[in-house]
């Protein structure tokens, strides 16, 4: 079969990590993005964001030149499959917002009036159940050469690369049974190896999406609720129980790491769209509830232990080591360190912080509110608390030494727990989940 040549409308890190690895195969590939700064900067070889190696890939395919990038929607017609990987953030009500996909939709419809072959347009946003055959599919009506499929994405910021070259599953929604073959033979040639494929129609497809986030966020409440118990048990530690508990295959060892909660673009908001999509169908769901009740109280936790301290507010100064939500990303939405910050702000701590790839976006909120630093230790220097948000790698790797050398007061509180307790045992050290 002769080679499928594919688009993608919208270059954040979903649709831009596809391009690149697609173009690295050899694979003509055309992006399209409607925002101009952004076209812009990718075009030239420089994402607005930063997710490993994708910058690399994409100045090897602009070199190579099997890729290119246009805000013109004329250049999908010269291609097979086009997949549509447009943002679809919350609303102010906690519920999806459809504007961009939806405007994406209609002028993918309009455009493809104009081809007359086969073209396969397949969903990769996260829309809520119903969407596609609701929404989408009417927009398409007088399309008949186009089909549609709803492929959701399970790739993980700050391993994006990775999760694309190997996932651990394929999911194809389509309306009639054999309206998944042409996107399945494109997988066929994008992996050496083809990953499991579970077919489905397009609302099963869809509600697999939110579940499957749904239930990593319940994973993390679920053991951030275990960690605030065991902080209440002296020499309990939180870290042993998930251990333990992770063996049991019935459970698994993942998305038990006790912390602030779960920040990011995709599981909080994913959380309060089914919250409110549940709704529809009368009585609230309780456990989402839950969940999301649970996460939004964690940074609480860091707040008490501070108290607990009883540092005077307005001579004391607090360094933040890690803003961005998780390592390996420079993305700060819904990061705990926004709210930590907001609070520490109106109870006049002095405070610095530090991260090895968010500075620059945290800058943009926060302006000279507070202090940046480029070096840990500058960071730290002359603070009465630290207080460790991120699992950033450097953190991990921090030795007793530079807290007890730089701090005024040497204090920390291991929010992520990156640090071995009985190497800090010298200094005043304090976890979460560890009591
Ligand atoms: C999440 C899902 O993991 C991906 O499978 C999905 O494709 C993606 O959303 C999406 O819908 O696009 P992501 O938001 O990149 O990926 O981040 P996660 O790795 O899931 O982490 C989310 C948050 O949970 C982070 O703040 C992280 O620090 C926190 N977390 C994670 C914990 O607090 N404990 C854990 O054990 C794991």
């Amino acid at each position: 079969m002769k080679k499928i040549k594919i688009s993608i409308i919208g270059l954040g890190f979903v649709g831009l990590s596809l391009a690149v690895v697609n173009a690295n195969l050899g694979n003509k590939t055309t992006g399209i993005e409607i925002d101009k700064e952004k076209l812009d900067g990718i075009a030239n070889g420089k994402p607005d964001f930063y997710e490993p190696d994708v910058e690399k890939l994409l100045r090897n395919s602009l070199k190579k030149k099997t890729i290119s990038f246009t805000n013109k929607f004329e250049s999908i017609l010269d291609t097979d499959i086009t997949f549509v990987t447009v943002g679809t953030p919350s609303d102010k009500n906690g519920k999806i917002d459809l504007k961009n996909f939806k405007k994406a939709i209609f002028q993918l419809s309009e455009t493809l009036k104009k081809k007359k072959s086969q073209h396969v347009v397949v969903i990769k946003s996260t829309v809520i159940p119903t969407t596609t055959s609701e929404i989408v599919l009417p927009i398409f009506k007088k399309n008949s050469n186009v089909i549609v499929n709803v492929n959701p994405e399970f790739l993980r910021e700050g391993r994006a690369i990775n999760d694309l070259k190997y996932p651990h599953l394929i999911v194809i929604g389509s309306k009639q049974k054999n309206e998944h073959k042409i996107l399945k033979e494109y997988y066929k040639q994008f992996y050496q190896k083809l990953p499991e494929i579970i077919e489905t129609d397009f609302t099963t497809a869809e509600m697999i999406k939110y579940s499957n986030n749904i239930f990593l966020a319940t994973k993390i409440s679920f053991i951030n609720s275990i960690a605030n118990i065991c902080q209440k048990l002296p020499s309990v530690d939180v870290n042993q129980i998930a251990h333990a508990i992770g063996r049991d295959p019935r459970i698994g060892a993942q998305f038990l790491q006790a912390g602030p909660g779960f920040g990011g673009s995709c599981l909080p908001k994913d959380l309060s769209a089914m919250i409110n999509f549940s709704k529809k169908f009368g009585s609230p769901n309780q456990l989402l509830e839950a969940v999301e009740k649970i996460n939004k109280s964690q940074p609480k936790q860091i707040l008490q232990i501070l108290e607990d301290l009883k540092l005077k507010n307005n001579k004391m100064a607090i360094s933040i080591l890690g803003l961005s939500f998780k390592k390996d990303t420079d993305d700060i939405r819904e990061s705990v360190s926004i709210k930590l910050v907001n609070k520490l702000l109106k109870k006049n701590f002095k405070i610095n912080v530090h991260d090895p790839m968010a500075i620059e976006n945290f800058e943009k909120i926060y302006k000279n509110k507070i202090n940046y630093y480029k070096k840990i230790s500058d960071c730290i220097k002359d603070t009465d608390c630290c207080i460790i948000l991120t699992d950033w790698k450097e953190y991990t790797e921090l030795k007793p030494e530079i807290f007890s050398k730089n701090m005024r007061t040497k204090n920390i509180i291991d929010a992520r727990r990156v640090l071995d307790p009985r190497k800090f045992n010298k200094l005043n050290y304090r976890a979460i989940g560890l009591g």
